[in-house]
């Protein structure tokens, strides 16, 4: 019998004790042993819910059990998350977590102590929630070397900009209209402010090249500042504005940035809309490879926590290692990243179009239909030169990376 502790019932918790319940059956069967859920931890009593008999108030219980092989950490949050699952894997327990926050914070640490105590750390549902792509980032795709991954890694966001597109609304007004849909939440920062990718794309960058990239490190822009009238350029340019959590591996550094990023039709990446999420990794051999689901909601995400579960129980006696050490990455610096910009400019086309030449070279002028201001793509150049050029010109209104030639 493997018996699993799951710390924290609230929306992913109570969907790992759902799915292990509801399908025991395939679970049990698929691991070659029986698994129950033998304790739920919260704060608060469920009074009616069936959880209420295996449901305690005190962490040591679970720590102290030597029958709990597994414990879920769904509580999110640093702390406690961090004492308990540290804990936990001290205790020889394996650890299966949903929480991106902790792992993007402790992530090299944590799957060291599980090294040293024969235990698994894993954490599938911290990216992506239900996609897989951890495991396969570590096994599937072993033998490559990865050269690039872009991914639309947060679901709120996605949710926005494809409103702002399919509606030609205004940022604030989706936004509310988001919150009342619970598809974001009251406070929209981590997730419009680019917080949330960031971390994510940390995590998988991290997982790539086995060493630690710092997500403190990582330039970082949200959506806040797209407009009603930049989506209405990208339309003109037969292209969608999305937010990327993207690296590049350049020699043998590593660029990494989240911020908006103008892609066409022939990005494998420009149909994902809505709340989903798909992730892009290209590897040496094997190519392109996409990855698209449900990037939060209650079974998709603990369905990645319970498939962490499964691994953990199949590998109890050998626990397979995560190649993720804290040795920090060399990045590319950020000034010297390349890319296309889109930049919208006050004034008419007259009071630009010689002055923009001169700040920027040879620029592709953007009609929008809009007379009060002036819009181009820029050729490829450094972030470094973009922000001299803009500061020269003086009147740029907004910029997005453009990721098409
Ligand atoms: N707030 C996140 C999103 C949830 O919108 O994608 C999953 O991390």
């Amino acid at each position: 019998m493997i018996n699993v502790g799951v710390l924290g019932y609230g929306t992913v918790g109570s969907g790992v004790v759902d799915i292990i319940r509801d399908n025991n059956g395939i679970i049990s069967g698929r691991i070659g042993d029986e698994i129950r859920t033998k304790y739920v931890l919260d704060l608060r009593d469920f009074p009616g819910d069936p959880v209420e008999e295996i449901l305690v108030h005190d962490f040591e219980i679970i720590k102290n059990d030597p029958e709990v092989h597994i414990v879920v950490e769904t509580m999110g949050g640093l702390h406690p998350a961090y004492e308990f699952v540290k804990a936990c894997l001290e205790a020889g327990k394996s650890v299966c977590t949903s929480n991106k926050a902790l792992v993007a914070d402790f992530g090299p640490e944590l799957i060291q102590t599980a090294k040293d105590h024969n235990a698994s750390f894993l954490f599938e549902a911290s990216v992506g929630g239900g996609i897989p792509i951890i495991r396969p980032l570590q096994s599937s795709l072993n033998p490559d070397e990865i050269e690039e991954i872009s991914g639309i890694l947060n679901g709120t966001t996605n949710y926005i900009l494809t409103e702002m597109t399919q509606k030609g609304s205004d940022f604030d007004s989706v936004l509310k209209e988001a919150q009342a849909l619970g598809y974001a939440e009251a406070d929209p920062t981590a997730d419009v402010e680019g917080h949330d990718a960031c971390r994510k794309i940390a995590i998988l960058t991290s997982l790539a090249y086995g060493k630690n990239l710092d997500f403190h490190d990582i330039y970082t822009e949200g959506i806040t500042k797209i407009t009603d009238r930049d989506i209405a350029y990208a339309n003109a340019l037969q292209a969608k504005v999305k937010i990327f959590g993207s690296s590049k591996k350049i020699g043998d550094q590593v660029s990494a940035m989240v911020a908006p990023v103008m892609i066409d039709a022939a990005n494998p990446l420009y149909s994902v809309d809505g709340v989903f999420n798909a992730i892009l990794v290209k590897g040496n051999m094997v190519g392109d490879v996409m990855f698209y689901g449900q990037g939060a909601g209650k079974l998709a995400t603990a369905s990645a926590v319970v498939s962490d579960v499964m691994e953990a129980a199949i590998h109890m006696d050998k626990p397979a290692g995560v190649q993720w050490t804290d040795e920090k990455f060399s990045l590319v610096p950020f000034a010297d990243s390349k890319s296309r910009f889109f930049v919208r400019v006050s004034g008419t086309a007259a009071d630009n179009a010689a002055k923009v030449k001169e700040a920027f070279g040879a620029v592709k002028e953007v009609d929008a239909g809009f007379a009060d201001e002036y819009a181009f793509v820029t050729e490829e150049i450094t972030e470094g030169a973009y922000e001299k050029a803009a500061e020269t010109l003086g009147n740029v209104l907004n910029k997005i990376r453009v990721a098409f030639a």
